[in-house]
């Protein structure tokens, strides 16, 4: 990964114009899938790894990225790249700009962006929101235009949602706008607000990917799944219209209307109400400094997330099945959007580097595939960076 210094200088080489640099990192996700669409609770943290974007404003309407990770450049007019997404990685900046024009901020005199990363691609572990919530900061600091983080959040929501076809919620953009080094971040996602709690120093969060690639757009499984959630959502809302959003459903309404709704989507519903449940006593329990306690829950989270919920895949469990049987390991779950990605294991400090060779060990030897293992410290979420 280049440093900001190299990367300022890359920049320079390629565009003739001294760059300001912003930094957006990835998240991990400790506890509370697939609830960020519900108005209900998640517990993510933003992780070491990041988005660096150099940027410089440009006077000829155009959008010229050149991206180190692929080795390419984008060049268009801003009104030719705004006018459709593309299904490139440049439809994730494009989205920030188009969500930002849709607010009335004119993104019409052009950019030079030069953007590498580290995030994993694919893996779950946010890499498209990273580059969008750099994109934002970058191009918001270049305007000089002020707009508050949970704002920032929901533009970039909105432009994975409108513009490059991804019907997610808010948990990623959310916690790589606000995240804190050393603290998971508890978002309440129907009201927006969140609370910091500390990471107890001697834990460790490990993320073992499994290699397997997922995607959030187009045919990922994701939108499908909040579709039949939705649908059970409906059912109860004939029932009880206050039911505004999953997070004021109970399982008592479950219980009476649920044999309403297609298996499909009772399960659906069942795993979000629990995971809200979850989340709320997962909290409690790093407050208490309880580990054990908030490692049971992670794990009836992944078996909710694989069984009702049915987002994981058979490297994912094979990868939690691992990491129980370690010890020092309090808990482990599939983290993310699903179908394929990274486990999320909370690790005690002083077996984490055992835990890391016997799970790439325990992995290559059931699957034959090498997982990429990080150790990663919860960082600070995005910010200008100064060379
Ligand atoms: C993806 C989405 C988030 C969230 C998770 C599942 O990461 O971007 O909004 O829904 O999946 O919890």
């Amino acid at each position: 990964m280049h440093t900001p210094a190299e990367l300022a200088a890359l920049h320079q080489s390629l565009f003739g114009a001294d760059p300001a640099l912003y930094r957006a990192p990835g998240r991990v996700n400790l506890i509370g899938e697939h609830t960020d669409y519900s108005g209900g609770f998640v517990m993510p943290a933003a992780i070491d790894f990041s988005t660096l974007i150099a940027i410089s404003p440009r006077t000829d309407g155009r959008f010229v990225a050149h991206s180190v990770n692929f080795n390419e450049r984008i060049d268009k007019p801003i009104d030719e790249l705004l006018a459709a997404r593309s299904r490139h990685w440049s439809d994730y900046p494009a989205g920030v700009l188009w969500a930002l024009r849709e607010k009335g901020i004119d993104v019409s005199t052009g950019f030079s962006l030069t953007i590498v990363g580290d995030v994993p691609l694919g893996a779950g572990l946010s890499s498209s929101a990273s580059v969008e919530v750099c994109t934002a900061f970058a191009v918001l600091g270049t305007l000089d235009v002020a707009m508050p983080l949970a704002e920032i959040a929901l533009m970039c929501q909105r432009a994975e949602n409108g513009f490059v076809g991804a019907n997610v919620g808010i948990m990623d953009q959310f916690v790589i706008c606000c995240g804190e080094q050393d603290h998971a971040v508890m978002i309440d996602t129907r009201f927006l607000t969140y609370t910091l709690a500390p990471i107890p120093p001697d834990v460790r969060i490990v993320i073992c990917n499994s290699m397997v690639k997922h995607s959030l757009a187009d045919g990922g499984g994701y939108n499908t799944r909040r579709d039949e959630m939705e649908a059970g959502l409906h059912i109860l809302q004939r029932h009880r219209p206050e039911i505004k959003a999953l997070r004021d459903a109970t399982l008592d309404d479950l219980s009476k209307w649920g044999a309403e709704m297609k298996p499909a989507s009772l399960r659906r519903c069942r795993h979000v109400i629990t995971e809200d449940d979850r989340v709320l006593a997962a909290v409690e329990a790093f407050k208490a400094n309880n580990l054990a306690a908030f490692g049971e829950l992670m794990h009836a989270a992944h078996l909710s997330f694989r069984d009702d919920f049915e987002a994981s895949c058979t490297e994912i469990d094979i990868l939690v099945d691992l990491a129980n049987r370690q010890p020092g390991c309090y808990g482990a779950r599939l983290t993310g959007g699903g179908f394929g990605g990274c486990t999320v294991n909370l690790v005690a400090a002083n077996h984490a580097r055992a835990f890391v060779e016997s799970m790439r060990a325990g992995y290559r030897a059931a699957t034959g595939i090498a997982a990429e293992i990080y150790t990663s410290r919860a960082s600070a979420g995005a910010h200008a960076v100064s060379i």
